[in-house]
């Protein structure tokens, strides 16, 4: 089968290689996937670029590093003990296990669930782990109809599904900061208002949030802080600098957070989100009931998955890039 992988010493540019299916006895708790999409993440990307640089260690095992997260696609075997998908089910995933890009790939069985009805292998395979990420923010940010929320990078892959699932599904009151060619398409999402980051500076904004979701991670704490109600979430999705992490951490108080300076406590939260099928359910449901969108900007077939990862890189993504498999 084929499968994109990282070699080491090549650089960071992806190659597609013939590399042996998955073979063994399933592990009781795995459900193996015939894989139809998949699609690219800046975290593949940041990886991508990590990984050629040496960051990480690399066991040997590991070398050369299979790529990708998110899958859609169709169960093909499972471990004696899975129970929530079977044989022939059509499902998508989001996995920490890096190796989606390929034509067949082993998951845990609560990394999956069964694929929204309404939409493509494609569509679902993009939803996955940014779907996955925005559900967490609703949580971690403790979102629903009395939340005054904004989401900075409303037209990007995790942006889009957040701004939706805050309007659509919880009944929050949106305002959504994206560049004015995204505004009209960011419009239609649900939001109560658009910002322009190119023309307006969001720390001049005269409304104050509960929750800001920063996908971005151009502005500063400070800069959000003048704009979060007392007590509001702030929600980093982009690592912050050493040095703001220092600042931050030597002002922590209890729970919150309260930098120098500043009246109010706020609560600063970072995260890396970690795959969970109990998010995929509720996600495919919403997209069924109509209250979610996926939007893929384009897609890409397999053998052109450097072009996809190209593409993700240049950050102006609408929505999502995916991969089709077969
Ligand atoms: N911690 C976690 O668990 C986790 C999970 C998923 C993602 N992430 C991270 O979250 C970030 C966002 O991911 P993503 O998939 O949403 O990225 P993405 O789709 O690549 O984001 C691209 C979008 O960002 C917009 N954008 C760029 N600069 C902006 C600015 N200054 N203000 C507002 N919008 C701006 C672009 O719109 P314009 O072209 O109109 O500017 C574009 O639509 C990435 O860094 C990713 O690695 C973290």
């Amino acid at each position: 089968m084929k499968a994109a992988r990282l070699h080491p010493g090549a650089g960071p540019s992806v190659n597609l290689d013939d590399v042996s299916s998955p073979h063994g006895p399933m592990l009781p708790t795995t459900v193996q996937i015939e894989v139809h999409a998949s699609s690219v993440n800046p975290h593949d990307c940041g990886m991508i670029r990590q990984l050629a640089e040496g960051v990480y260690e690399k066991p040997s095992r590991l070398v050369p590093i299979r790529l990708g997260h998110d899958l859609s696609g169709i169960v093909t075997a499972v471990g004696s003990a899975v129970s929530n998908v079977a044989v022939g089910d059509e499902v998508y995933s989001t996995t920490a296990k890096m190796g989606a890009w390929a034509e067949e790939f082993r998951v845990h069985h609560l990394q999956v669930a069964r694929r929204p009805r309404t939409l493509s292998h494609a569509e679902s395979a993009a939803l996955a782990m940014a779907g996955s990420t925005a559900r967490h923010v609703m949580r971690v940010g403790k979102v629903s109809a009395t939340t005054s929320m904004l989401v900075i990078g409303a037209s990007g892959g995790v942006g889009h599904l957040a701004v939706q699932i805050a309007s659509k599904v919880l009944g929050a009151r949106v305002t959504a900061v994206t560049s004015g060619r995204n505004a009209d398409y960011v419009r239609g999402l649900g939001v109560a208002e658009v910002v322009d980051y190119t023309t307006h500076n969001i720390r001049d904004l005269p409304e104050q949030f509960d929750v800001i979701l920063d996908a971005v991670g151009g502005e500063s704490p400070e800069s959000c802080a003048k704009i979060l109600k007392p007590g509001g979430y702030l929600i980093g999705l982009v690592g912050h600098s050493e040095e703001v992490k220092r600042t931050i951490a030597s002002t922590s108080r209890d729970l919150g957070w309260r930098l120098r300076g500043l009246e109010a406590p706020f609560h600063f939260r970072t995260f890396l989100n970690l795959p969970r099928g109990s998010y995929l359910r509720e996600l495919a449901s919403w997209v069924d009931a109509g209250l979610v969108e996926v939007e893929v900007e384009k897609t890409y077939d397999l053998a052109e998955i450097q072009d996809a990862i190209d593409h993700v890189e240049r950050g102006r993504t609408r929505g999502k890039v995916a991969v089709s498999v077969r």
